[in-house]
């Protein structure tokens, strides 16, 4: 079918909700699939990668829901992965075709649990020809968050020791790996059924968080990447060296880890991630050389989509979850 067929008469199936609340808000419907704009392209959805703001979201939490609730039907989703099927007025970078994923309408937009959607072209990167497109959807979002805290926000450098909190979840296992190919010495905390395949990372030890106190076993460190927020993040202050420094992700609980590292005379700080094109092809580099792996533990069907937010907002998913949407 020309592009030009399918954006005049085809309509696409996508997850909507018309209120915030808990999964039961999800739905399956269809519409019209939308035109690229200026500087945009149209990708026919492989995988959608779930990330837990999408549930936060969805439950009105968090600064995403302010801005959205008065624009209710939403269509969920910032990690896309898929096939460039038409590209608006100006885009010379890409052509129907070429294999993209990208962090896609954050944070206003969303769009990603569709059979199609909008991207900006400057958002994606071409997906390296080993990597699947369902894979490919768990990368964007989660593996920019971890770049940008440990290189732009802790400039982690070889020979560090980072404790990483969380690092076999999504943004974490991309922190592990991202972090080892620095040559930085990697601790990190998860529970005990995780032992193997952080080990199979590469992780030089793993505390597990329900027999041992990470605060009793390590000290003096460089960094910290605090993926869990709250009370860890706080009590993970008194790790740190006199130039250690900690990043905390969630948001919801960063002013509360920034005000306590103040208190203490010890360096915190939040950070929100962003789309980022450059350093996603990087990554995709180091995907397509084999130095990182993408792991995703479950794939879902749009019309399972109520399933999958119920095991992300579990908060104990191994790597990353993903919709197929094809
Ligand atoms: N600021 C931003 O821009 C930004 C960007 C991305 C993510 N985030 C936030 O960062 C957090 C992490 O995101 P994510 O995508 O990595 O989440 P995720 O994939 O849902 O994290 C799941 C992992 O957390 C581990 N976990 C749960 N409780 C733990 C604890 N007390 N100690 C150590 N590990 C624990 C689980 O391991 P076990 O099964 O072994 O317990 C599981 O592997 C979320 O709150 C997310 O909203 C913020």
């Amino acid at each position: 079918m020309e592009s030009s067929d399918l954006t005049e008469t085809g309509t696409m199936r996508h997850v909507v909700y018309d209120r915030f609340g808990e999964r039961d808000v999800l739905r399956v419907t269809e519409s019209p699939i939308p035109q690229p704009g200026e500087g945009e392209v149209l990708v026919r959805v492989h995988g959608a990668g779930l990330n837990p703001i999408d549930w936060k979201t969805r439950k009105g939490m968090g600064f995403v829901a302010t801005q959205i609730e008065n624009s209710l039907p939403w269509t969920p989703g910032y990690d896309a992965a898929g096939e460039v099927v038409d590209v608006g007025e100006g885009v010379t970078t890409l052509v129907p075709g070429d294999r993209v994923m990208g962090m896609i309408g954050f944070p206003v937009t969303g769009g990603a649990y569709a059979e199609y959607a909008i991207a900006d072209a400057e958002d994606l990167a071409i997906v390296p020809e080993e990597l699947d497109l369902i894979a490919a959807a768990g990368v964007p979002l989660a593996a920019l968050t971890a770049w940008q805290a440990l290189f732009e926000v802790a400039e982690l450098e070889s020979g560090q020791k980072i404790l990483i909190h969380a690092g076999a979840g999504g943004v974490g296992h991309f922190a592990v790996q991202f972090a080892l190919e620095r040559g930085a010495h990697v601790i990190v905390t998860a529970s005990s059924r995780n032992r193997d395949f952080l080990a199979e990372l590469g992780v030089h030890e793993v505390i597990d968080y329900h027999t041992t106190d990470f605060t009793e076993e390590c000290y003096g460190l460089d960094v910290v990447l605090d993926l869990v927020g709250g009370e860890t993040g706080k009590r993970s202050l008194q790790t740190l060296s006199d130039s250690g420094v900690l990043v905390t992700i969630p948001t919801v609980t960063a002013d509360d880890v920034v005000s306590a590292a103040e208190a203490m005379g010890v360096r915190a700080h939040g950070m929100r991630s962003r789309p980022d094109a450059f350093h996603l092809d990087e990554i995709a580099e180091l995907i397509e050389d084999g130095d990182v792996k993408v792991h995703v533990e479950q794939v879902f069907s749009l019309d399972q989509v109520q399933a999958a937010h119920e095991l992300l907002e579990g908060g104990h998913v191994r790597g990353k979850l993903v919709l197929d949407c094809r």
